[in-house]
């Protein structure tokens, strides 16, 4: 490894370390950030104070990084060199070198405000400004001017914002790592194609058929683009003639990929053949495949974005930003000059695109994050003053407060209450946790850690969610639990309840077309959460069937009044004269249940008066995803308590702000412009891109 360009400066990195608390280290995609830094802080002692933990914003970065450097070191994953995921904890007492996600490092936290079971923190990947990442460069900056903490954080990336970052932690040094990247030519289509996968589908032929040998990387948007693309390639290319051009092996790379799949792209093509990865955004920079020429560009990425004024998600494929499709040419150039075939023409490069991508925490539900940070224990941190990189809207911290104000995980000044505290130790969703709690009260826990378990799984390993596996079950006249009339939370306990009647039988999954890996996934989670609230409760629980649930079976009552209490800020009411739900809360709207939805009007035609919805998704239209319907007596003092929030009052709870209000919250003139601009500019960019899918 002594050749990849960090290794280099070992010497510069390490004096730089061991006289600052942080250090920036800015260095190209492979240039060894992620493999390197931990084992050379290792070779200079670091891991005899502590453990060297490597946060990654990815699970997928984490697994295969850790996988590399275990191999490198030549030690067996999961000693000196580990990793932890959500749900996957692959350490030992041995442990030295640990990847880890950003999530996990910050529930660690929790446990362990000081984090001083680390020597070093090396926060990996920081250009991709995930919504954890973030929280944790305002966590350590808090400890390190506290001052009680020898913790030493280093901050890679591998774009140039570290010039920001450097002036956040008071104009730490930054050292830059020069790749040695070979020039990329850049090509730009004549104008936008009709469908980007026909045209990426195109040029990767072209590319097989022309172009010398070198691997191509083509960028699409997610799992489903992904595949088509790879079977149509594999078909066209299995229909060339023989011996016309070399062999291609073609290879799909995204994040719900098995382990054992993922990996495949590390290892080099046997000899005359061409390999054609389609990837998501994870090649960008989180994952580097040594060997590509040539690059496509589909321009487009999937991106998750929530609307804190409707509480509403759309998985959106939106336009990347420059940055993004710079990373992406720069991936053609490690090991000789390379092409770029951008799909889209250059005035769209310069007209359209945003300069930098939108950081997470302006466009995700923060929730989670806000009752993370009231959960600390850190008296001297208040949250609406707490020092972000780029500050949220203040729309967002309001949405989050109203929502952890009515699952009771804050009072109504602001406070966190025992039951937050307690919701904050669960890896799971504010909803769900707050479910399990109150299912604990009501004798019914061991029903709604099934629930949770199963709505945790990977969306792609869910049971019956994909149209492919439907029709499957139609034809073959299979016969799985429906949920009783009650929903989809209902049918998936029903579902995990039939397996378990046959002790977990494998075919049992296969025949009733359901994912072996994610129902072992599932029963696994389920064990780690019951873990947890055993923790919790100090002492075992009652997670067997109480006599108070059996006599209840037939409705599910208890479950589903525990459920309402978790979800107390997804309720909806059925619109009469009218063909769907109003959703309950500050903004109320109109909203229709997903086709692929359990809960079905009953035989007068008639859908549940109340329910709870998991998810309110904005495709077509707006969809309300997973849901179970509820008791309107349950309902009624929910609706009351919403009535009467006051969100200023919510956002106090810390003496010294004086009224509290999030309007007069410090608003930071940070770099990449203020929350409301980059908020106009995505939905800008998104009506852009909508107008032009509808021209199609
Ligand atoms: O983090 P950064 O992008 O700077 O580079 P890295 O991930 O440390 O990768 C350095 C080199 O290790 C690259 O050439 C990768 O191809 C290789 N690598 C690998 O072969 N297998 C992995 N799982 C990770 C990295
Ligand atoms: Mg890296």
């Amino acid at each position: 490894m002594a050749n990849l360009p960090i290794v280099q400066f070992e010497e510069k990195i390490i004096k730089t370390v061991e006289q600052n608390p942080v250090v920036v280290i800015i260095g190209e995609t492979g240039s060894g950030k992620s493999t390197q830094l931990s084992q050379m802080l290792r070779r200079s002692g670091y891991s005899k104070s502590g453990i060297i933990g490597v946060p990654q914003p990815r699970r997928v970065a984490a697994v295969s990084v850790a996988r590399r450097v275990a191999q490198e070191l030549g030690v067996r994953l999961g000693e000196e060199v580990g990793y932890a995921i959500r749900f996957e904890d692959r350490t030992s007492e041995k442990t030295c070198i640990k990847y880890l996600t950003d999530g996990v490092l910050l529930r660690e936290s929790l446990a362990n405000p000081m984090l001083n079971q680390y020597s070093v923190i090396i926060l990996d990947e920081a250009h991709e400004r995930s919504l954890n990442t973030d929280i944790l460069l305002g966590l350590v900056k808090h400890l390190i001017t506290i001052k009680k903490s020898n913790l030493k954080i280093l901050i890679t990336s591998a774009t140039l914002d570290g010039e920001k970052v450097s002036k956040f932690f008071s104009d730490c040094p930054v050292l830059n790592v020069p790749g040695k990247l070979y020039p990329v030519e850049i090509l730009y289509s004549k104008e936008r194609p009709k469908s980007y996968h026909e045209s990426a589908l195109k040029k990767a032929l072209d590319i097989h058929v022309r172009e010398p040998e070198g691997d191509v990387l083509i960028f699409m948007t997610g799992q489903d683009d992904i595949e088509k693309l790879v079977s149509k390639l594999e078909d066209r290319i299995r229909s060339l003639e023989e011996g016309s051009c070399m062999d291609a092996i073609i290879l799909p790379l995204h994040g719900s990929l098995p382990p054992e799949m993922q990996v495949r792209v590390f290892s080099p093509p046997p000899p005359n053949c061409r390999r054609i990865i389609v990837a998501t955004n994870i090649a960008e920079t989180s994952l580097t495949v040594d060997g590509v020429v040539y690059v496509i560009d589909s321009g487009y990425v999937k991106q998750r974005q929530y609307n804190p004024s409707t509480g509403m998600y759309s998985l959106d494929v939106v336009q990347i930003s420059k940055v993004q499709a710079n990373q992406r040419a720069g991936r053609a150039g490690r090991t000789r000059p390379g092409k770029c075939y951008r799909l889209y023409p250059s005035s769209v490069y310069n007209d359209e695109f945003l300069d930098v991508t939108v950081p997470e925490i302006q466009r995700c539900s923060l929730a989670g994050s806000v009752l993370y940070l009231k959960s600390l224990d850190l008296s001297d941190i208040d949250i609406l003053k707490f020092d972000f990189l780029d500050p949220p809207s203040s729309e967002s911290l309001e949405d989050a407060l109203r929502q952890l104000y009515l699952i009771d995980a804050i009072d109504e000044n602001g406070q966190i209450t025992s039951i937050g505290r307690t919701m904050a130790e669960l890896p799971l969703e504010p909803s769900l946790s707050r479910t399990l709690m109150e299912a604990n009260e009501y004798g019914c826990l061991s029903q709604a850690l099934t629930v949770a378990a199963m709505l945790s799984a990977e969306t792609a390993l869910l049971p019956g969610r994909s149209k492919d596996t439907e029709k499957k079950r139609k034809q073959n006249n299979l016969d799985l639990p429906d949920g009783s009339g009650w929903g989809d939370h209902i049918q998936l306990l029903q579902i995990y309840e039939c397996w378990h009647q046959t002790d977990y039988n494998i075919d049992w999954c296969k025949v009733n077309g359901l994912q072996v890996r994610g129902m072992t996934f599932v029963k696994d989670v389920r064990k780690q959460l019951c873990q947890i609230m055993e923790k919790i409760a100090k002492g075992p629980l009652d997670v067997r069937r109480s006599r108070r649930w059996r006599e209840n079976q037939q409705d599910y009552y208890h479950l589903r009044k525990a459920l309402c209490v978790g979800y107390a800020n997804q309720l909806a009411e059925r619109m009469i004269h009218h063909n769907g739900y109003r959703t309950l809360g500050f903004k109320a709207q109109t909203v229709q249940v997903h086709p692929s939805s359990a809960l079905k009007p009953d035989e007068e035609g008639k859908l549940a008066d109340y329910i709870l919805y998991h998810e309110l998704v904005a495709t077509t239209r707006p969809y309300l995803r997973n849901l179970c319907s509820v008791d309107i007596k349950w309902a009624t003092p929910i609706i009351n308590k919403i009535n009467k929030v006051n969100v200023n009052k919510l956002s106090g709870g810390v003496a010294h702000v004086d009224d509290g209000k999030l309007s007069d919250l410090p608003k930071k003139d940070a770099a990449a412009g203020a929350p409301d601009d980059h908020e106009n500019r995505i939905q800008a960019a998104r009506e852009r891109f909508l107008a032009r899918k509808g021209k199609k």
